[in-house]
């Protein structure tokens, strides 16, 4: 599998630390500090689907590929519009591609390296030639706006790739989950109730996190997902020109950065300008350092991600 193409999609509405700060009780120095976030994007008129479809139609455009050769579609959200229809069907049928197998995953913030391992399994199955993968969120619609330490932290965007079975740029690929340490970042938001349990329905919850306990684990899992991927793909961590990692918390990438012995110019960021938005994050940023013309060919690049579940992912790959 080959990424031949990038685009994203980010909302027109800015709001600053500065904006947060007159309706919650927050300052720009404690959000900047924290976690490096000065602003982040968030949706008034756009949806999860909008947005898809644009970074869809870019990410096609600059791989010249018609939507029709398109044969799958992945898209990773725990923010889709609505359940039903989901979020790759929906894509599928505004740009038109009629000959592509649909489907949405859910891995919160790793979501797209989850959508890469799946796309990149396909093609070595001979079942994909050309796939879309999608990962975007509106994550403003699932904060609950008086917890002011989460909602400060997301932003909304979406952002697509293309890939190919033209060439195999997959070096080393790994993933994991660790469901039992999950609760530290929840989300439950839908009814909880029938008429047969006897029960009151629940009250709609909005994602809750311990931020600590995520931390801890992101700064711990991250660097040796990353090494185990890199030993996989016979590859030096010093060999890699780029780490593009979910942009969470800029505190997060300097600890990978010093734990992985790398210098903080190979780790690109747009936390400051984006905040936190889950499965959208990696390629978004994929595609800013894409069209910055950063990347040269045959680059090794390693693409991570980390979040709820707990899941993780990461992947080597040569460009
Ligand atoms: O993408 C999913 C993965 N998510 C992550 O990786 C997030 C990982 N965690 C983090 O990035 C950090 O834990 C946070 C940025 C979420 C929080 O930073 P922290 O240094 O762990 O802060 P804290 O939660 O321990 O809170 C410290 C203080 C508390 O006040 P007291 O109890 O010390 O008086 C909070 O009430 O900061 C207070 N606080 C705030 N103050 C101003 C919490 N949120 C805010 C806020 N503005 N927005």
């Amino acid at each position: 599998m080959k990424i031949i193409g990038t685009g994203s999609c980010l909302p027109e509405r800015i709001v600053t630390n500065q904006d947060l700060a007159e309706i919650m009780d927050t300052s720009d120095e404690w959000i900047s500090t924290r976690t490096g976030i000065r602003k982040r994007h968030i949706a008034t008129e756009e949806t999860t689907t909008s947005m898809s479809v644009v970074a869809a139609k870019r990410a096609l455009e600059d791989a010249g590929v018609k939507p029709e050769e398109l044969d799958l579609i992945i898209a990773a959200t725990v923010s889709s519009d609505q359940i039903i229809p989901m979020l790759s069907a929906q894509v599928q049928a505004e740009i038109g591609a009629d000959n592509a197998v649909a489907f949405d995953i859910n891995a919160a913030c790793s979501g797209f390296l989850f959508d890469m391992a799946i796309a990149d399994a396909y093609m070595k199955a001979g079942g994909s030639k050309k796939a879309l993968l999608i990962g975007a969120e509106t994550l403003s619609k699932l904060m609950d706006w008086n917890d002011r330490s989460s909602c400060v932290l997301f932003g909304d965007g979406a952002g697509a790739v293309v890939v190919s079975d033209e060439e195999d740029c997959v070096l080393g690929m790994v993933q994991g989950a660790k469901g039992k340490d999950g609760m530290v970042l929840s989300c439950v938001n839908r009814n909880t109730s029938n008429p047969f349990s006897g029960k009151e329905p629940a009250p709609l919850s909005y994602v809750h996190m311990e931020g600590q306990a995520v931390y801890k684990f992101a700064v711990k899992t991250v660097p040796a997902a990353i090494n185990e991927a890199l030993e996989q793909a016979g590859v030096a961590a010093d060999e890699v020109s780029y780490y593009i990692l979910h942009q969470a918390n800029l505190r997060i990438i300097e600890s990978v950065a010093k734990r992985l012995d790398q210098p903080m110019e190979k780790f690109p960021t747009n936390i400051q300008d984006c905040g936190n938005i889950s499965a959208a994050s990696v390629p978004i940023l994929l595609d800013k350092v894409c069209k910055d013309g950063m990347i040269k060919a045959r680059d090794k690049i390693v693409l991570a991600g980390f979040g709820a579940g707990l899941t993780w992912g990461a992947c080597v790959l040569s460009w």
